[in-house]
């Protein structure tokens, strides 16, 4: 009789061995290895010993024609967008997010409008009863919508309804973490079981033409957990994110076959739920200090869309042997070069201070055209000098201080026109590229220009008084 083949995944990687260790060899993690047995030859065990001769394939060649399939519109224009242009059948999107951020009323929601445009739409939740869907459906004012409910964890069953009628438009799985198949003996959330249910229920939505939706939280890095294996099996991966102390909630696509990548959507989360947010530049201005200095106004683009937003930086006198260094909504190395490159290039001296940095409203900026408007805000908030209130900045500097060329001039100052600033600071334009005409241009060839304009005459002097300050103590 054959021995039953135990294996061992680290629920941090993924990864698999024949052995316990205390510590994964791939990923390094301590404590993260975990036994689990299959019980039949089933997705965790490896290929059984006698290989079936495989069939011969027949090949076909690119320009076999495809039908145009329609993609489903939800008329959430802000979901539609983050999905590249509608729902696509067959698909399989996994939302990402943290816990009571939001995602099982956006896909209720989703559902909700779908149902009521005549599709099939399912929710199959692991985690919550019928009634408490019940009741989110009520507050959200979407009761009457016919979307079939269903509190499930197992997926042979989910799977079992499914096939059991035609095929539904949508199906929605809350959480992958919750479902397990009884042909693993591991337990629900880990790495064998989210793999096994996602191949299952991915393999589902290609052969029927449902569009799948799983919900699957992250962990406190920030992973989905059981980390890349479903990411690698969906085709779209879209996370939700926000911050615990704004309304606004950001959909952001970081995989999708089916459209462009760098997409967000804009939401608001209200009291009888998501609402969308048409100008998200309004938004996070909207709260603005008038004449405080540390603050720029960054032009960026997210996605197709222009966005505006406030970058705040403080720089205070530092007791610390190691100053610190705090970012939030951007990547600390980003803050980390433009802090060397200032002072390299410019002679300012952040060596004695701490300096913070705070993109508003929550939103992450992940854009190197932001480099000019955190370095407008670095100096002054070191300096103490208010930039324009109606300028917005942008260019991605460069280790040797020069400034570099970003796409979409263009669409970035017509988005800070219509805001009513009047002015921008910006990289030399280059051909082709005809900046907005009714805006003033203020063009930086280097980093030292823009550290001259701002310090201006004043700037001497604070530098000065730095110097002696620096030398006394
Ligand atoms: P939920 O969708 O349950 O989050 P997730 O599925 O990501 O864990 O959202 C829960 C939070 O949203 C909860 O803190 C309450 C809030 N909320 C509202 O503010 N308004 C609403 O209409 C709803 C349904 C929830
Ligand atoms: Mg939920």
């Amino acid at each position: 009789m054959a021995r039953e083949k135990n294996s061992f995944a680290c629920q941090s990687c993924g990864a698999s061995s024949g052995q316990w260790a205390g510590r994964c060899n791939a990923c390094g993690e301590w404590n993260t290895i975990v036994e689990e047995v299959s019980k039949n030859s089933g997705i965790a065990g490896g290929p059984s010993k006698k290989q079936a001769k495989g069939l011969t394939l027949e090949l076909e060649s690119l320009d076999t024609e495809v039908a145009d399939v329609p993609r489903l519109l939800t008329d959430i224009a802000e979901f539609d967008r983050v999905t590249g242009g509608g729902l696509v059948p067959g698909s399989a999107i996994l939302v990402g997010g943290e816990p009571g951020i939001g995602k099982s009323t956006l896909l209720l929601q989703v559902a909700a409008v779908l149902a009521n445009k005549g599709h099939r739409a399912l929710y199959f939740s692991g985690e919550e009863a019928t009634a408490q869907i019940r009741l989110r459906a009520k507050r959200l004012k979407v009761t009457d919508a016919p979307v079939g409910l269903a509190a499930e964890t197992n997926v042979a069953n989910i799977l079992s309804t499914l096939e059991a009628d035609d095929p539904p438009a949508m199906v929605i799985i809350d959480s992958i973490q919750t479902v397990w198949s009884d042909s693993l003996d591991a337990a629900p959330g880990t790495v064998s079981q989210v793999r096994a249910c996602s191949q299952h229920l991915v393999r589902y939505a290609k052969r029927s033409g449902a569009v799948l939706l799983i919900v699957g939280h992250v962990t406190k890095d920030g992973q989905i957990a059981g980390p890349k294996v479903v990411e690698h099996m969906v085709d779209t991966v879209l996370y939700f994110e926000g911050d615990s102390g704004h309304q606004f909630r950001i959909l952001r696509a970081v995989k999708n076959r089916f459209g462009a990548t760098d997409e967000i959507g804009v939401f608001e989360m209200k009291n009888e739920g998501l609402a969308e947010v048409a100008n998200p530049s309004e938004m996070f201005l909207g709260d603005r200090n008038d004449d405080s200095p540390g603050a720029a106004v960054f032009a960026g683009i997210e996605g197709s869309r222009p966005v505006l937003v406030e970058i705040q930086a403080l720089v205070a006198a530092s007791s610390l042997a190691t100053p610190r260094r705090a970012v939030v909504g951007c990547d600390s190395n980003r803050l980390a070069m433009i802090i060397a490159v200032l002072s390299a290039r410019c002679g300012l001296r952040f060596g004695a201070h701490d300096v913070y940095l705070n993109v508003a409203g929550g939103l992450r900026i992940t854009e190197p055209a932001a480099d000019v408007a955190i370095a407008a805000a670095l100096i002054s908030a070191l300096s103490g000098i208010a930039l324009p209130i109606d300028r917005v900045f942008f260019g991605e500097i460069s280790l040797s201080g020069a400034v570099r060329n970003v796409g979409h001039m263009g669409a970035r100052l017509k988005e800070a026109r219509k805001l009513g600033f009047k002015s921008a600071t910006m990289p030399m334009p280059v051909d082709g590229e005809t900046p907005d005409k009714k805006m003033l241009v203020e063009n930086l060839p280097h980093l030292s220009a823009l550290t001259a304009n701002i310090l201006g005459s004043e700037g001497a002097k604070t530098q000065d008084s730095d110097d002696k300050e620096t030398k006394n103590s």
